[in-house]
């Protein structure tokens, strides 16, 4: 089937208790990895390409090899979806270029200018039969070139939310309650904590409505151990608890992102790897196995933390 937006996805996740997995695409074996995995368990699923990603990978590519990707996965739902669009003119180069999703993330202004900003991006997304994510609060933590500190971050403040969504006609709203981009989410001896009042106030206030999770990884201590040992060093890295993202799935959060995670498995299975093969230097033989560990990361999300396995 050909890529298809947000809005059915994320109905039938409301109403079933679920959340679709975001994950974020760099390159072919990513965007293999994430795919094989979705269609494997008959989940559906969103690819998010960055700004970063964009600059890095070149949009054509990274759109030809998703689109390649629902001629391998007929059956499975795809929507190819910009994570952080920064201006109008982002998220409209993307939206003509063939996206079904895109993110305005204008939560760096005030909140009239993000309004504003997003209402317009609405506007021109809806008319091209795109759907459209917007964030209210601030998370900490890292995005591209935009370092968040946790003193300039903010919790989303439900008084917002309604006036935010009838004014700007968005179609999923991302909130921070805690979760933060990067591999550091909380310090070391520090209790992982989430806001779920803030969540269930939000949820009060905007009934049926699909909520996002930005800086959902988990940091799972296995792939960190693995990275450390064999080089690496990212200390003190943690994550947020598993289950505290299932419950949040089966709440109003329809839609969880993943980066971090996919890139800590690739990270350590690729040290890994080649430190145990001092001699192999043909990249198929040390990219087969990261793509096989992005698989089994997206699998095991689905499967063990938001709950969309046969959900296609
Ligand atoms: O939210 C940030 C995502 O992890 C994307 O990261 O901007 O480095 O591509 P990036
Ligand atoms: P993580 O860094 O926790 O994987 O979050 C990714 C994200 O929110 C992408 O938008
Ligand atoms: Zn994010």
């Amino acid at each position: 089937m050909p890529l298809i937006n947000t809005k059915t996805m994320f109905k039938k996740a409301y109403r079933e208790n679920y959340a679709i997995g975001a994950f974020n695409v760099n390159n072919m074996e990513i965007i293999q990895g994430i795919t094989e995995a979705s269609k494997e368990l008959n989940s559906p699923v969103i690819l998010q390409v960055s700004a970063g990603a964009i600059k890095y990978a070149n949009p054509t590519y990274l759109i030809k090899l998703v689109e390649a990707a629902t001629i391998e996965c007929a059956n499975i739902p795809i929507a190819l979806h910009l994570d952080h669009g920064d201006s109008f003119e982002l998220c409209k180069s993307c939206i003509d270029k063939g996206f079904t999703s895109v993110m305005i993330d204008a939560s760096y202004l005030d909140y009239e200018d993000n309004v504003a900003l997003t209402k317009k991006v609405a506007e021109y997304a809806h008319s091209k039969n795109v759907t459209v994510e917007a964030e209210l609060g601030r998370l900490s933590g890292i995005e591209d070139d935009v370092n968040i500190s946790e003193e300039d971050a903010s919790y989303t403040d439900p008084a917002q939310v309604e006036d935010f969504v009838t004014q700007t006609k968005v179609d999923s709203l991302a909130i921070a309650i805690g979760t933060s981009h990067g591999a550091y989410k909380f310090k070391r001896g520090q209790k992982p904590k989430l806001r779920f009042d803030i969540l269930k106030e939000v949820e009060k206030k905007l009934p049926e409505f699909p909520i996002v999770l930005h800086g959902a990884s988990s940091v799972i201590p296995e792939f960190v151990e693995i990275i450390n040992q064999h080089g690496g060093t990212i200390p003190d890295a943690v994550g947020i608890p598993e289950e505290m993202l299932k419950e949040a799935a089966k709440m109003a959060v329809c839609k969880i992102n993943f980066d971090s995670d996919l890139r800590l498995a690739m990270t350590a299975t690729l040290r890994k790897y080649l430190a145990e093969h001092p001699s192999h230097f043909d990249p198929r033989q040390y990219l087969a196995p990261a793509r096989e560990a992005i698989k089994n990361m997206v699998s095991h999300k689905i499967k063990m933390v938001i709950g969309c396995e046969n959900k296609a």
